[in-house]
């Protein structure tokens, strides 16, 4: 019984993401996150779908994203990083630790940014969509991170624009870091079916997409695949930028 009220519960709350931030190419982004770090104030739950997984998940991802650094031989240690998808500045926290000279954080809710800049002193943040086309090239950073974002990039125009600004980001020779649900092709993670009471069917917000790393690569133009490891649920890919079109 408690756990068909859960269920109950849960699709309801589906169902009202739906109606509230559906939109014609897929959610609408920038309501839906500024809201998000507005009610939870930018700290973990803004950021995660598990708040139970605060003491366990960044301390497991830190170590997985420094030893894949140290395994690629991309050290963060005097580099320019700019990171896409910033949230609450764990990350820049950990490459600024790591000895990262400049670091900028970007990010498309103005609290999330706000918040940053108060929590990670030695960074700079800008607010802005990165799925649409922005001025990045002035940047020419040594390396361009994104942790647990491009899921949240629900259509492939807007992933393709992302990874663009990415690519334009980084200086050639430099790399780019970039999380995805791999391996499963490209489709939402979750279930389209938000059953209530066994029949009764509500639509569901669709904001979570698996990308593979074929279409990953076809976006990222210039630049090659160097390495991959696991990172918490997800793959984590680093590229470097050649500048060269692959044929
Ligand atoms: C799941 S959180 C991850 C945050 C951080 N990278 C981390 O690992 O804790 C996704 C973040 O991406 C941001 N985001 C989502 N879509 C974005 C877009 N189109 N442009 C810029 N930021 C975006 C959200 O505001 C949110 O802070």
């Amino acid at each position: 019984m408690i756990r068909r009220i859960v269920q109950f519960q849960q699709a309801l709350g589906r169902a009202f993401l739906y109606f509230r931030y559906r939109s014609r190419s897929g959610y609408d982004a920038a309501r839906f996150w500024e809201q998000r770090h507005q009610r939870f104030q930018s700290d973990f739950r803004a950021v995660a779908s598990v708040p139970e997984e605060e003491h366990t998940r960044y301390p497991k991802q830190k170590q997985q994203f420094l030893d894949f650094l140290a395994a690629q031989q991309i050290g963060a240690a005097g580099s320019v990083c700019i990171e896409f998808g910033c949230g609450n500045g764990f990350w820049g926290q950990v490459v600024l630790a790591s000895g990262a000279k400049r670091y900028t954080g970007m990010d498309i809710s103005a609290t999330a940014v706000a918040h940053c800049q108060k929590s990670v002193p030695g960074g700079s943040f800008r607010c802005c969509d990165l799925g649409s086309p922005g001025e990045f090239a002035d940047i020419q950073a040594d390396m361009a991170i994104s942790i647990d974002v491009t899921q949240h990039i629900v259509s492939e125009e807007k992933l393709s624009q992302f990874l663009r600004n990415m690519s334009t980001s980084v200086c050639e020779g430099g790399h780019i870091i970039v999380t995805s649900y791999t391996g499963c092709g490209n489709q939402y993670t979750e279930s389209p079916n938000n059953v209530i009471l066994g029949f009764f069917r509500l639509p569901a917000l669709r904001w979570v997409y698996a990308w593979d790393v074929s279409t990953i690569q076809k976006h990222l133009v210039g630049c090659e695949l160097v390495g991959s490891a696991s990172i918490w649920d997800k793959t984590i890919l680093a590229f470097r930028k050649t500048g060269r079109e692959r044929k």
